[in-house]
């Protein structure tokens, strides 16, 4: 089976075709970054203009831009799988529309797809021999959920966020110490030249439990640069980071421990990170428990990872019906 698959949640425009075997013949994202950057941030409105400029010639771009398409044998997909939720409504109706017209005119099964079990089928993409139950880390500009994954479509919550998600910390801190938006790769390349010693921030939350706690370290580092405004922003990076990841890795160490997981694996968008990628590898070879991490460009927002669980879900559970409405705050459907 061939699925299209679309993603507008944000502000990546995206379409990818896959396979039921997990090939991966196109993948297509335009990233709004350099409208909204201007603004700090995300702007909705602007969002959900420019995915309607972007969207035709992306999935255009999807489907005419393979190998097959480019031997002249059309790529026809079965079914189109779109994101329906969480994320902007404006956004969000967009791609959800644009897929449930394609597949009425092309008469194929359209599948409403949940942004944040997208990114738990992107590690399983990548890493189609993953051992469950896996302890994930789905870590993006939204949400911050620690849980166990018992199979496909079967997930149990452990740990969670008490405030901001932890790319909403990195956003935030790079916003304020003047490194832009989005705030993650801006902070990773900036600590790279940083000293993480040269101040001291608290790991919130670390000694114990499976739930986090941000907007505390958030808060530390505004008034360390308050304090100290010549302190050098390649050092508050470098702590910061450090010390989000301290936290980020210990929570996911220790789910795995209480709930003899027989993996780890990474999600989302601040799972790209460099420095949480190899903390948590090195944790892993120490414990001798395997590490599963989608590659940095199947972390961040994307459509194949979209298509794959759109995929599993058409051929577990069915198609969605065309009548199915957006819901910006969807929850991941959880087993217990
Ligand atoms: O999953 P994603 O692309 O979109 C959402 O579903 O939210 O995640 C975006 C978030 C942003 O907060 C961004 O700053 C963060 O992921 N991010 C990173 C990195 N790349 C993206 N955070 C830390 N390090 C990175 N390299
Ligand atoms: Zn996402």
């Amino acid at each position: 089976m061939v699925m299209l698959g679309i993603e507008t949640s944000c502000d990546e425009t995206a379409a990818a075709v896959v396979t039921s075997n997990g090939e991966v013949l196109s993948s297509v994202i335009s990233s709004q970054v350099d409208l909204h950057s201007i603004y700090g941030g995300v702007v909705p409105e602007i969002a959900s203009r420019a995915h309607l400029e972007l969207i035709i010639p992306v999935i255009d771009e999807a489907l005419n831009g393979t190998a097959q398409a480019a031997a002249s044998k059309r790529v026809v997909p079965d079914a189109v799988a779109a994101t329906v939720g969480p994320g902007l409504a404006g956004a969000l109706l967009v791609g959800a529309s644009t897929g449930k017209a394609l597949s009425l005119a092309w008469g194929v099964p359209f599948v409403g797809v949940n942004h944040l079990e997208g990114h738990l089928f992107a590690a399983l993409l990548d890493h189609p021999d993953i051992q469950f139950p896996v302890a994930v880390l789905l870590v993006s500009g939204g949400h911050t959920l620690l849980m166990s994954m018992d199979a496909p479509g079967s997930y149990r919550l452990l740990g969670r966020t008490v405030d901001d998600a932890a790319g909403e910390a990195f956003d935030k801190v790079a916003r304020y110490i003047g490194l832009g938006y989005p705030g993650g790769p801006a902070i990773e390349n900036a600590a790279r030249n940083g000293d993480p010693e040269s101040m001291e921030l608290p790991r919130p939350m670390i000694e114990k439990g499976l739930d986090f706690s941000f907007s505390g370290l958030k808060t530390a580092v505004i008034r360390v640069v308050q304090a100290h405004p010549e302190v050098k922003t390649e050092d508050i990076a470098a702590a910061f980071q450090r010390a989000i990841v301290d936290v980020l890795y210990t929570k996911v160490m220790r789910a795995a421990g209480i709930h003899g997981s027989s993996s780890i694996c990474l999600a989302g968008g601040v799972a790209a990170n460099s420095y949480l990628r190899d903390r948590l590898t090195a944790q892993c070879n120490a414990n001798g428990i395997p590490c599963y991490l989608p590659s940095r460009d199947m972390c961040t927002d994307n459509a194949a990872m979209v298509a794959a669980a759109g995929i599993w879900q058409l051929e577990h559970i069915g198609p969605s019906s065309l009548s199915i409405s957006i819901d910006p705050s969807m929850p991941i459907p959880m087993s217990a």
